[in-house]
């Protein structure tokens, strides 16, 4: 199987986020995947206002409901659907999203 595995997709439930760390040394990538009305999507984990992961806690990406991740740095909020930024300041830039699959029941990054 060529990509790299990420995890079960059931092991992400709907209107979760999980992130991860893949490859090694300067192919190493930081990576949240996240399920919102039963799709799933990867994004590189930075910002982009100033580059940093979006969480300070592990796994804790999402807003209340959801719908946004959310940059703890700056508060900057993501659409879910396509990265977008929405409000805080980088509004109408985007995470950069990664091409993912699930084959057999397991989510691949196929990038
Ligand atoms: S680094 Fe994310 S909002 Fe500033």
């Amino acid at each position: 199987m060529s990509g790299t595995i990420l995890c079960r997709a059931d092991e992400i439930a709907e209107g979760q986020a999980r992130g991860f760390l893949v490859g090694e040394g300067i192919a190493r990538r930081d990576v949240v995947l996240v399920r919102r009305d039963g799709a799933l999507r990867a994004y590189v984990n930075s910002c982009p206002h100033q580059g940093t992961p979006l969480e300070t806690f592990p796994d804790k990406f999402l807003n209340e409901d959801g719908s946004l991740l959310v940059c703890s740095t700056h508060g900057a909020r993501f659409r879910v659907e396509d990265g977008v930024c929405v409000s805080g300041p980088c509004v109408g830039k985007a995470l950069t999203r990664i091409a993912c699959d699930v084959r057999d029941g397991v989510v691949v990054l196929m990038s």
